[in-house]
């Protein structure tokens, strides 16, 4: 949810600024309805409220006004104070952006006025989660989830994916398989194949990564990318039935280096086996 104040040109619509939020809220491991106020002016505005709110007298690209300090934490609750119960949603804060500063940095960087109008609201928007610069752990930290939220979350987990093939285990069919599977939370388990010489008890990447994410007390998974190399990577059987056991709506992204699909769980493995009552008494 975002309120947009147009003082100055911007090339991005209303809608584009609403899903970099969102991007960055679920970069971010919130699924809470968040709200931030977004202004776009000029140089002699960003100046007066540089000088007005922090006692700097110059004109800057971005300021951040954070509604709370928030830990820079994935999956971090939200306090309760930062409720906004009128506009049903978390308020974060406001966000002001100096239109002809982006419109120069743009030129002077060599990249379209859309990047540099959405890295600049995203910077902000990591700016009201409680994310800094200040050393360089900080600010390697703080590019990292800009990076996730400007590819969208979807290209962070398969690039994850890919990172994660890197280390695939396969001296019998030479098939490097990565999988990324990323939890309600936002935290992102890697896995890769590891083949046996007995064959049969090779490891796929999809269960690798979903036995870490679970023995490391995950159990609610939002999405997984697969990646691999000729074809699209669809799952094997065994790993739909093994994910199916903990996110039975998982996104399935596949990825190779001709292109990239997506479905669910639910479309892979239609009336899959589920417990019967009375497993259930045996509990998690
Ligand atoms: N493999 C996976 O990692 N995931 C799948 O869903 C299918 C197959 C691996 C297992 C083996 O190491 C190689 O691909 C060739 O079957």
């Amino acid at each position: 949810m975002i309120t947009v104040l147009r003082e100055s040109d911007a090339p991005l619509s209303d809608g584009e600024f609403a899903r970099l939020l969102d991007n960055s809220l679920r970069a971010q491991g919130i699924h809470a309805p968040c709200a931030v106020t977004l202004t776009l002016t000029d140089e002699a505005s960003i100046r007066d409220v540089n000088r007005a709110h922090r006692g700097v007298d110059r004109p800057t690209d971005v300021l951040s006004f954070p509604a709370a300090l928030l830990p820079a934490r994935p999956g971090a609750p939200l306090p309760p104070s930062m409720w906004d119960s009128g506009a049903g949603a978390f308020f974060l804060g406001d966000i002001v952006i100096s239109c002809p500063r982006a419109l120069a940095q743009a030129k002077e960087y060599g990249h379209p006025p859309e990047r540099e109008f959405s890295y600049l609201f995203v910077h902000g928007v990591f700016h009201l989660l409680g994310y800094d610069h200040q050393n360089e752990e900080e600010r390697h930290l703080m590019r990292k989830k800009e990076e996730e939220a400007l590819g969208g979350p979807d290209g962070a987990l398969a690039e994850a994916a890919f990172k994660a093939r890197e280390a695939a285990y396969v001296p019998y069919s030479g098939y490097r398989v990565g999988a990324a599977l990323r939890d309600r939370a936002g935290r992102v388990f890697t896995g890769c194949n590891v083949e046996n010489v007995s064959y049969g008890l090779t490891n796929c990447a999809e269960r690798t990564a979903l036995f870490k994410a679970v023995s490391e007390g995950a159990r609610e998974f939002d999405a997984i990318a697969i990646a691999a190399e000729g074809t699209a990577p669809w799952p094997c059987g065994a790993c739909r039935q093994v994910l199916s056991e903990f996110a039975p709506g998982l996104r399935v992204l596949v990825a190779w280096e001709g292109g990239r699909e997506e479905t669910t769980l639910e479309a892979l493995l239609p009336h899959s086996f589920l417990r019967f009552e009375g497993d259930k008494e045996h509990g998690q």
